[in-house]
């Protein structure tokens, strides 16, 4: 973004202050009925920020831009759900190049007469990809001949090495960690989404930040890679350790704000045993390998992303400041290695005649703009979705289920859902809860008169309830800033943060990752509506406080922080799509 996005201004302000703070953005970036969250109400197209960072003057390493069928081909998208099913593939350029195209990578360019604009794996509030990512890697064929830190440039699938490691300090870096282990980082150009939205931009990052997040983490299921994020770190250090904090490589350039990082690593358990074994991995980093890293030898220089300087939001650098994270913890979480299945013919092959691939359902996710008003989806369909987004019963993080395995902390989100069109389920308002130990807080907050009742057919270990029956389609759009999509679809639903108890426990910087959570989630249902056969949309706009009456909230206990939906897509056929790097790819 800008200057005031630098980890200086974040130096401590008192927790409370921090709180309050953050509590007030949250307030003050509402949309109401009467009034949208401010921002300049038009768009500058003269200063468009460029979607496309580069380091100008880093030596380049391009990917192998691999053909659907090369290897490291990819699993059935159901395999990804099945513990153990996916074996390892070896860390190589190849299938690093792989984890980059099935989650950050150009998936394909759109055209509309002149106008040309490219899609990627990861989907984005208004397009604008404010995430950029970072790769800490040991050296492999093909990339720099000593560890490095790289930039992802996802126009040319290439990695740019910003920073030469020595193998010493890489190794005191990772040490605790399992064996090939890496490190993807993940900062925000904030302006990017300020250009367009204002104080709101915030939000729309870190909901950027949940989908690159799981987009990564169902990349990784795809090679047998496991992930998880270093939650423990503080922003200062990781600030540090991206080189997002050198205002040196940032002179004339927007700056990035640093997010988070996750560790990347083999599950390697090829040999098919069932080993139940347990083993620590830590949430943080070796202080010691981190000092200093302004020592290493540093490359390339940001580029400018608009003609002219950012459009500044004091609201907004101010929730910026109050919701950094100024504390490292050094936590340790137990590992559980996964189980593979004993007997391949557990799940035979032939019941996946016809089922699409990991990689398909990946390429061709994209966001429905309009949706049709009549396709409904079957009752077990949906249970199917809501299954996928259920972290699991352990409460452990890395023992949950894929891909709710990467962030560690208790999930907080759950789900209001307005269905439209499911087959053998009546239309109303149901709810989810994504933790079942929240279900009485749940019902306390919510209104008195809503019914609770259980969902015929409902699987046991989905605590989904009907609330009112009832057509909510026009209610449903009306909540999202009046967009058809919310109500043509065949359900929609807000996400439910337990918002302020949340911050309350964690501290004001897990704002954030009460967004990360909700774009995890998203990015689950994406692919979820990709592989039944029907299409989603994220939805960043909508009237929040009427979202809160409507489920009877009547104070910063719980918060809607995400809408989405899902349903029988209506293509536009003056848009031509066009492969994303090279003709014959
Ligand atoms: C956080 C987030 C918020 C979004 N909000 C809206 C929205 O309010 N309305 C809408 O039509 N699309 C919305 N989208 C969809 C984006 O416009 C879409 O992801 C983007 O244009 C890229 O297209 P793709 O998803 O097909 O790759 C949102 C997407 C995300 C990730």
């Amino acid at each position: 973004m800008n200057d005031r996005t630098k980890q200086d201004h974040s130096r401590a302000a008192p927790a409370r202050d921090s709180l309050d703070m953050v509590m007030r953005y949250h307030q003050e970036t509402k949309h109401h009925f009467s009034r949208f969250a401010r921002s300049l109400g038009y768009l500058d197209w003269a200063n468009q920020p460029d979607p496309f960072r580069r380091y100008e003057g880093s030596p380049v390493f391009a990917l192998p831009l691999l053909k659907p069928a090369d290897a490291p081909a990819s699993p059935l998208y159901e395999d990804l759900y099945r513990p153990g099913a996916i074996a390892s593939v070896s860390l190589t350029v190849r299938s690093l190049s792989r984890l980059f195209e099935y989650s950050l990578a150009i998936s394909a360019w759109k055209q509309a007469g002149e106008v040309r604009w490219a899609l990627r794996s990861n989907p984005s509030s208004g397009n604008l990809h404010p995430t950029e990512a970072y790769l800490l890697i040991d050296d492999i064929d093909g990339l720099s001949p000593s560890p490095g830190l790289y930039h992802y440039a996802a126009k040319e699938h290439a990695l740019e090495l910003r920073a030469q490691w020595s193998t010493e300090r890489f190794m005191r870096l990772l040490q605790g960690f399992p064996p090939k282990a890496f490190l993807v980082g993940f900062a925000s150009i904030i302006w990017r989404e300020t250009w367009k939205y204002g104080e709101r931009a915030f939000r729309y990052c870190q909901h950027d930040v949940g989908h690159a997040i799981g987009s990564v983490r169902i990349a990784a299921q795809t090679l047998g890679w496991r992930m998880l994020l270093l939650d423990g770190l503080a922003d200062d250090t990781l600030a540090a350790l991206l080189g997002v904090d050198r205002a040196e490589d940032f002179e004339g350039a927007e700056r990035e704000h640093p997010d988070c990082i996750a560790v990347i690593w083999p599950s390697d358990q090829a040999s098919g045993a069932v080993t139940g074994s347990t083993s620590g991995v830590p949430l943080f980093l070796a202080a010691d390998a981190l000092c200093d890293v302004t020592g290493h030898i540093w490359h390339g220089r940001a580029n400018r992303l608009s003609r002219d300087e950012p459009v500044q939001w004091e609201i907004l650098d101010q929730a910026v400041v109050a919701s950094w994270k100024s504390s490292t913890e050094q936590k340790v979480v137990q590992l559980n290695h996964e189980r593979r299945y004993a007997d391949p013919s557990d799940h035979p092959k032939c019941l996946y005649v016809g089922q699409p691939s990991a990689g398909q359902v990946i390429r061709q996710r994209r966001s429905a703009v309009a949706f049709d008003g009549t396709t409904s989806i079957s009752a077990g369909s949906f249970f199917t979705m809501l299954t996928r987004v259920m972290p699991g019963a352990e409460r452990d993080p890395p023992s949950r289920a894929m891909p709710w395995d990467v962030l560690p902390w208790e999930p907080a989100v759950h789900l209001a859902l307005f269905v439209h069109r499911v087959d053998g389920l009546v239309p109303g308002l149901y709810l989810l809860a994504r933790d079942p130990a929240k279900l009485d807080l749940l019902r306390g907050a919510t209104h008195p008169q809503f019914d609770w009742s259980s969902v015929a057919g409902c699987p046991d270990s989905l605590p989904l309830f009907l609330l009112q029956e009832g057509d909510e389609r026009a209610l449903a759009a009306e909540l999202s800033c009046r967009q058809d999509i919310a109500g043509d679809s065949a359900f929609s639903l807000g996400m439910i943060a337990e918002f302020e108890s949340s911050l309350r426990q964690h501290g004001p910087w897990f704002y954030r990752r009460l967004f990360w959570e909700t774009g995890l989630i998203g990015q689950v249902l994406y692919l979820e509506a990709e592989a039944a056969g029907v299409r989603a949309t994220g939805i960043g706009c909508f009237f929040d406080d009427p979202v809160h009456q409507i489920m009877g909230f009547n104070d910063a206990g719980f918060q809607s922080l995400y809408h989405f939906t899902t349903g029988g897509p209506v293509e536009d056929p003056r848009l031509t799509t066009l492969p994303p790097y090279a003709l014959d790819h």
